[in-house]
């Protein structure tokens, strides 16, 4: 367990409860006004240099609804993105029309073949990913990693919510990167703490996914995410019966990369 990314559970703490989560993390905290004000020059930067091949991928997590903040509160032309897997929560799903609606944006959505989602339940069930590592990651690859492909296809630049305290994996994550593909990927949230994040919604009134106030505060496919219980991860409940790196693919240079991927550009 990382320091950075251990994070309080609110029903640990004495008259702070579920629906919280920005009574619980919001926080100014020395430098956020320079945090933000940065991130805005990167979103700034990154239109110049990549126009309309710029896209932000929104899980619609509380650090993607920042970013889709910022890129609508300082009118960026910057199209905005999120993959379907077929297998996320019912509250997540509801930000669409919510984010849609707030910012006067049309999102982006991409799912996996129907077809193949079909022959991939019938070969192996509805719940594949208990049962091995190898199975996780083949729905991983059919729901994630496919519909990614076609939302990056033509694009030469994605925006990300990544942040260095989210995990060990990530602690070193960089404001741009290549991301193994041909493209950047800009992580422009990379050096904003949870607190900073959560100040951000509570200043800016941001809509947020109700779950992370249920103790979710890394929020995925429903199968593979769970409540975190004190003292955890901030990633803990991801994939939580395995002892893997607990990454699905989307960001392989981010970990285990494999020098096949790393020189050839193939799909991660
Ligand atoms: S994951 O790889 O473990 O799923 P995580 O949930 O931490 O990633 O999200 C990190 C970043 O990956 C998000 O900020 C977002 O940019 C991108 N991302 C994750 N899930 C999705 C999704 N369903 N649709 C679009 N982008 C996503
Ligand atoms: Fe499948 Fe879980 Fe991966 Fe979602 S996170 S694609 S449900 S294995």
């Amino acid at each position: 367990m990382t320091a950075a990314s251990a994070l309080p559970l609110a029903s640990a703490l004495p008259g702070v409860g579920a629906g919280s989560a920005i009574g619980l993390y919001a926080r100014h905290t020395a430098g956020h006004e320079v945090r933000v004000a940065h991130t805005v020059a990167l979103l700034k930067q990154a239109v110049q240099d990549f126009g309309a091949g710029l896209v932000q991928s929104t899980s619609l997590g509380v650090e993607d609804m920042v970013i889709t903040d910022l890129i609508a509160r300082h009118r960026l032309p910057v199209a905005v993105a999120t993959l379907d897997t077929g297998r996320l929560h019912a509250e997540t799903l509801a930000l669409i029309p919510r984010l849609e609606a707030r910012y006067g944006l049309a999102v982006e959505v991409f799912a996996p073949p129907q077809e193949q989602v079909i022959r991939f339940v019938r070969a192996h069930g509805e719940n594949p990913m208990y049962e091995s590592v190898a199975l996780r990651k083949e729905c991983c690859a059919l729901r994630k990693l496919e519909p990614l492909s076609r939302m990056l296809a033509g694009r030469s630049a994605w925006i990300t919510g990544l942040r260095r305290e989210q995990s060990s994996n990530r602690a070193d994550v960089p404001f741009s990167e290549p991301d193994g593909q041909g493209r950047s990927k800009l992580n422009v949230l990379a050096d904003w703490s949870w607190a900073d994040v959560w100040y951000y919604v509570q200043q800016h009134g941001v809509p947020t996914n109700p779950l992370h106030d249920q103790f979710m505060p890394s929020i995925g496919c429903a199968p593979c995410t769970r409540a975190i219980a004190v003292g955890e991860d901030f990633r803990a409940g991801r994939w939580w019966w395995e002892d893997s790196a607990k990454e699905c693919g989307l960001h392989a240079t981010r970990h285990e990369p494999s020098p096949s991927q790393a020189n050839s550009g193939a799909p991660a």
